[in-house]
This record gives structure tokens, sequence and C-alpha cells, in this order.
């Protein structure tokens, strides 16, 4: 009888827990078919933009990426878009789609190819870039690092190593008065967590390792790294408007019933999100100190793309098809369309009190068929956003044009221009004239 009511006891208060849990924490689909997507509203100084990196369209780059891909026998990134002797001609795609603004990296390794070796002509060309943006009224929005970085810096351990840092603060020192005259909006770092968690957990980007302890602290030397160069930047220009790209993935328990799947996504969600945004907020993540961090953003940058549904069983590549909900559409990447988190992303950011740009969405998409709904969802979830009130300045969309997509090669296309890359023939997709027409439409 007695171990009948402990029973009883123990049920009852599991229930209990998982319905506070459930209605706490709710994951809200919303009924596509009654929402008008042509009902959105943007203030006219939105900034409406496309973003690209470095590595994944420039091509010919010799970096950590580049040797990468040599020794593991992956997909070549090669030729890429050819983008570092086409550029003049990207920038007339931007033009024909309206964009305003325009985020590219800077590649470190075209800079500062040896430690001790500067490259001027390099620095000129970007500058040349900067120029030619502002000669037709768009603005650029430059990311100091998107993944990729020099050999040499990749063998001393990269961010591995905590005095390696200075490396990478000294380098932003050098090259940012070539620009700050002309440029306000900086990255300092893309997406800190999918840095270190693919490339020293999942083992998929460089330098290829497989262990938590490395991937965290990895991520603590990341944030400390942006910390530094925040403050030596802004003490060079402090009118700049300095952030960082976050990727923030929603985790949504997969059985909403079962307590395992609640606390595995309650510790990916402090992993993946919980812990940079502590660190930017009180200059502490996984219980140390990331003091440098603290308070170190003028904006936040958020990199949205899915939500994933939690089981203790992780994925340990990206090569799986996620759980999702029944109806979802599934990517090319493999994962579901999910609009609505990203107003969940944007409330997550919002602890942060800072205005946000949202630096990346977009969608694997070869054919097409989902970009021009996945694009205009997100949107309209951002237009009802800002309707409440959030401060949300700006949306890049992922990418210009299909590109290098890192450890999926060139399998996955995010462009609203389709590349051939035989050719180097950009196209636009019909979600590009879509993105133009919408810009068109709020554009001052
Ligand atoms: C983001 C990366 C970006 C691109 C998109 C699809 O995580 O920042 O370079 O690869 O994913």
């Amino acid at each position: 009888m007695e171990l009948i009511t402990g029973l009883v006891t123990i049920l009852s208060f599991y229930i209990l827990i998982i319905i506070i849990l459930h209605f706490s924490f709710p994951e809200p689909h919303y009924d596509w078919s009654k929402i008008d997507l042509e009902n959105m509203n943007f203030p006219s100084e939105f900034s409406w933009g496309v973003a690209t990196a470095s590595h994944q369209i420039e091509g010919n780059n010799t970096n950590n990426w580049s040797k990468f891909e040599n020794d593991r026998d992956i997909e070549n990134s090669g030729l890429a878009c050819d983008h570092w002797n086409r550029w003049e001609e990207d920038h007339g795609l931007l033009v024909e789609l309206g964009v305003t603004s325009y985020r590219f990296s800077i590649e470190w390794s075209r800079i500062q190819p040896e430690k001790n070796e500067w490259n001027e002509d390099a620095i000129q060309v970007y500058s040349e870039m900067v120029d030619s943006l502002l000669q037709k009224g768009i603005e650029p929005m430059i990311t100091l690092h998107h993944f990729s970085h020099p050999v040499w810096f990749e063998k001393l351990g990269g961010f591995y190593e905590r005095e390696n840092i200075d490396y990478f603060r000294k380098y932003c020192e050098r090259i940012f008065p070539y620009f700050a005259d002309r440029v306000s909006k900086w990255c300092t770092i893309n997406e800190p967590e999918v840095f270190s968690i693919m490339g020293y957990y999942m083992g998929m980007f460089p330098p290829g390792k497989r262990s938590v302890r490395k991937a965290i602290r990895v991520m603590k030397n990341v944030m400390i790294g942006h910390g530094e160069v925040y403050n030596c930047l802004k003490s060079l220009k402090p009118d700049s408007h300095i952030g960082l790209a976050k990727n923030v993935t929603i985790f949504d328990p997969y059985r909403r019933w079962n307590l395992i799947h609640w606390i595995t996504c309650y510790a990916l969600n402090y992993i993946w999100n919980g812990a940079i945004i502590s660190g930017l907020k009180k200059g502490r993540m996984f219980g140390s100190s990331v003091k440098a961090a603290k308070g170190s953003l003028d904006f936040i940058g958020l990199n949205y793309y899915t939500h994933v549904l939690t089981t203790p069983f992780l994925p340990q590549t990206t090569e799986v098809d996620l759980p999702a909900r029944k109806n979802q559409q599934i990517t090319e990447f493999g994962y579901p369309m999910y609009a609505e988190g990203m107003a969940r992303a944007i409330k997550i950011l919002q602890h942060l009190q800072l205005p946000i740009e949202i630096t990346e969405n977009g969608v694997a998409d070869k054919d097409d068929n989902l970009r021009p709904n996945h694009l205009k969802r997100h949107l309209w979830v951002l237009s009802k956003a800002i309707e409440r009130g959030s401060e949300i300045r700006s949306y890049f969309h992922w990418s210009l044009m299909d590109n290098f997509e890192w450890a999926e090669g060139y399998s996955l296309r995010f462009g609203l221009h389709h590349v051939d890359y035989e050719t180097q023939i950009r196209t636009l997709r019909t979600s590009g004239m879509d993105y133009r027409e919408i810009i068109n439409k709020f554009r001052e």
C-alpha cells in the first residue's frame, strides 16, 4: 500500500512538473494558411541587406579551411564564386536587388598570410570594395572573423590557446583604421558557438576535434577575443557600432511529456545560447570569468535558421535528418523550416537590451521551391516583432548567391542568385525577385 502511495506521489509530482514546463515554455506553431504574408510593415529607416563570407565566395584562399579541405579530403572550396575577381560584377547584383546594406567578411589570411607578413594590396582591394558599396548607396557591415583564419594561426593552436587571442586583436587593430572612416558597422566574430562546437566537438569544421571540454574552452577564448577586440576598436573610434553575430538555435523537447528530453533541452540551450548571453551580460560563462566580454556590444547580430527537437541522443554530425514535427517542411539541410522560432530568438536576445540586427537568415533550397515562402514568413515574423516594439534595425538575407557551404561543400545552395560554378554565371531566382519587390515597397 505504501509502495503504491509512494508511486502515485512520484507520478503526480512528475505530471505536475511536466505541466508547468509545458505551459511555461510553449512551442508555438502558426496556422500559416490563415496568415496574410502581404500584411507586413517596416519602418522607412529599416536596413535591407544580404550577407556573404570571404571563404565561401572569394575563391583560392589559403587558410585553416582550405587546409582542412585538403587534409580531410572533403569537397574543395577551390574557385568558389571567384568573387575576388568578380566583386565589381557582384556589387552590381546588390544594386539590382535594391539592398541598402551588405554584410561581408575580410579574409584574415589574405591580409596576414604569415605571422610577420602583411599584404597591403589585399587591404587595398577590400578598401576599394567599401568605396564601391558607398558609391552605390549601400552601407557595408564588415565581419572580422567568419570561421576562417590563417594557417600559421591555426598551427599555433588558434583560439584553443588563450595567448593567441593577442594575434587576433593585433590584426583587428591594424586593419580597422583603414576602414573606420567609412565603415561604422562591425561584427567581430561570426557565430562563436558554431565555430567552437563544429570545430572542437562535432569535428566537422577545422581543426576537426571531438571533445566537449575543448569546445567549451574555445568558446570562452573566442568570447574573450571578441571582448578585447571590441574594447580596442571602440577606443580607436568610439562612435562605431560593433557587435557579433550570434546563431540562436531554438531548442524544444522532442517529446513534451519526457523529462529527460526537457533536461537535454535545457542543457543544450545553455551551452548554445545561455552561456554566450551570460558572457556578454555578466562576463561569466561555464562558471568562469570572461571579463572582457562583459558589456562588449553596441548591437547584437542574430543569425536564425531553425529549432532543434532534443532527445538525449545528440547528433554527432550534421549529415542526419533531425526530428521534426508532423507537417513541418524540411529544408535541404535536413532541419525543419520554423519561422515562428525567429520571434523566440529575438526574445532570447532581448535579455541583452540592445538593438538587434538580423545578420543572417536563409534556406538551402536549390530549386527555390521553399525560399520565397521561407523569406516571406520570416519577414512577416520580423515585422510583427517590430510592431510589438522590438528594436530591430536590419535584415541580411543569407545569401546573395550560392556559395561554398563549409562541411556540406557545394551541395547546399543558399543563394538569392543561382551560381553556375562552371561558367560563374549568376542568375536571380524567383525568391530574389520577391525580395527585390519587398525592399522596393518599404525602402525610403
Ligand atoms: C551560418 C554561417 C554561414 C552560412 C549559413 C548557412 O551558420 O554563418 O556562413 O554557412 O550558416
